[in-house]
């Protein structure tokens, strides 16, 4: 993570320049970067553009982005500066010689701007694209490490189930090390998510009641108001527990639930990671029905806001069984998790937005306030908050002051703004910051990957079985399925109420 020094000369180039990604968030994050001095001194951002499209065109519509999503007041004159350095160079993966040509370009350009040889090839493209690209890397001899360094980055999603992350983790590593691979899930570059780490492994108190003795369950929320909007295609074909779960959900779960690494390095961070996602317990297809539940929407308000029927939306097929909402029982085979449920749940179209880890800790014996009514006591939740808000809140009773004693639930909060007054970012800053300095810790290894895979493949199974059986459908603007209560009803617990 930055260490606030300027990062060795290098180029970027990327594939899919033209595209949302790279206009939302890579060039954003890039000029962020820039202002604050955290680019290399000699560097050269190249794009990679199928279409013939000229030098000025691409700068133009790069100016256009960063106008329409920079999360701060742009400075023509710095934006200027960091796209005079962005050169336009036209090939396909699926012509060959247009690699051999991009190799000399690229050649000759580095000479040019000093970069040294070192290469960031981000792919900015939909996962179909990933393998031929990296191929045609490889082909044309562009991955090798000779001296310099040649890093690829890929964003989520890493394959549709274990069966093709597997294979595309295996057909990526016969052309480059995994240390020279950093696949990106950009919940690693939130703040919050960063700050669980330290929350946990710099304060003393919470690690001796981090563990069953002390924790009843945990949930994990992350839920959206918008819905799929004009990402039909890819949405249909995918659903809420491919987009979220194996990637997002669980970088969250790893993050709270892991070991404590003996260094906070890559090695050791990745590893605990790993470690804890392989450790949850697989199910059988049985269990992974009774486990879970799985819902669509259908048109409703959301705010003010009208949302149409899911199944009516842009290129969804009509009699689609794709979920919309997925909520999920796991538990943790190991030591310190075993016994404690992790309920996770996601959706879109739902009546708030909210990105929340909520930690459950058990009941005090309440005997010695037996008058007091015990659904007036208040549940001692931890809750770490990333959306709406960031901050971490702690609930916990209190006397109410007089002379009888009544107890009452109250909160502790803790909000980022209140204490610190950080840039606003995209998010990307740090992560791009990483890899052109080449620490891997913020992103994901292949065995954490497939181990995430592994977990959600009985529930990707039974899912794709039961068909429309089991799809329950829900009213956009509410909190999704009334059936996704009972997988804690179950168990005598209830989701957090969501304010
Ligand atoms: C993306 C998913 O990875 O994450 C989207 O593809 C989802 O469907 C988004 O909306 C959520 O990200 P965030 O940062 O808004 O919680």
């Amino acid at each position: 993570m930055s260490n606030g020094h300027r990062p060795d000369p290098c180029s970027i180039i990327i594939f899919g320049v033209t595209g949302d990604l790279a206009h939302r968030l890579v060039i954003p994050a890039l000029y962020n970067l820039t202002a604050g001095k955290l680019l290399p001194e000699n560097f050269c951002i190249v794009g990679i553009a199928r279409k013939g499209m000229s030098g000025d065109q691409l700068r133009d519509s790069l100016m256009k982005g960063l106008h329409q999503f920079a999360t701060r007041k742009i400075d023509d004159g710095l934006a200027k500066q960091l796209l005079s350095c962005v050169t336009c160079v036209e090939a396909d993966a699926k012509d060959p010689a247009s690699f051999d040509a991009m190799r000399g370009r690229l050649d000759r350009l580095e000479a040019d701007r000093k970069t040294a040889g070192n290469r960031l090839f981000y792919l900015a493209t939909p996962p179909t694209a990933f393998l031929p690209i990296a191929k045609q890397l490889g082909r044309t001899g562009m991955l090798k490490e000779n001296g310099m360094w040649r890093r690829l980055v890929v964003e989520k999603p890493f394959g549709t189930d274990l069966a093709s992350a597997q294979e595309l983790n295996h057909e990526l590593l016969k052309l480059v090390d995994e240390h020279q691979i950093y696949r990106i899930d950009h919940y690693l570059g939130k703040e919050t998510v960063q700050n669980i780490l330290v929350l946990r492994f710099a304060n003393g108190m919470f690690e001796p009641i981090w563990n069953r003795n002390h924790i009843d369950h945990i949930q994990i929320t992350v839920d959206e108001k918008i819905g799929v909007g004009h990402r039909g295609s890819f949405y249909d074909a995918t659903g809420a527990l491919r987009d979220m779960v194996p990637n997002h959900l669980f970088q969250l779960l790893s993050l709270v639930t892991m070991e404590p690494p003996s260094r906070f390095d890559a090695r050791a961070v990745r590893s605990e990671k790993a470690e804890v996602l392989s450790s949850i317990q697989i199910q059988s297809e049985e269990e992974a029905l009774k486990n879970s539940v799985r819902g669509q929407y259908r048109g409703g308000k959301v705010g003010d806001l009208e949302i149409e029927d899911y199944r009516k939306t842009e290129d969804i097929k009509p009699g689609s069984t794709t979920e919309t909402y997925a909520a999920l029982k796991l538990t943790i085979d190991n030591w310190r998790w075993a016994g404690v449920p992790f309920y996770l749940r996601t959706g879109k179209a739902l009546g708030v937005k909210r990105t929340e880890i909520a930690i459950k800790f058990k009941q005090a014996p309440f005997a010695m306030f037996r008058d007091t009514p015990i659904d007036k006591l208040s549940q001692n939740y931890l809750v770490i908050s990333t959306e709406p808000v960031e901050g971490i809140e702690l609930q916990f009773n209190t006397k109410v002051p007089g002379p009888a004693i009544d107890i009452d639930g109250v909160e502790m909060k803790f909000r980022y703004k209140d204490y610190f007054n950080a840039e606003p970012s995209t998010g990307y800053e740090t992560l791009i910051y990483d890899c052109m300095i080449g620490d891997n810790i913020l992103f994901q290894r292949a065995d954490s990957v497939e181990a995430g895979w592994r977990a959600v493949q009985p529930f990707l199974d039974a899912w794709k079985k039961a068909g429309a059986k089991g799809l329950k459908i829900y009213d956009a603007g509410t909190e999704g399925p009334e059936e996704a209560d009972e997988i804690l009803a179950r168990d005598g617990r209830s989701w957090r109420k969501l304010a």
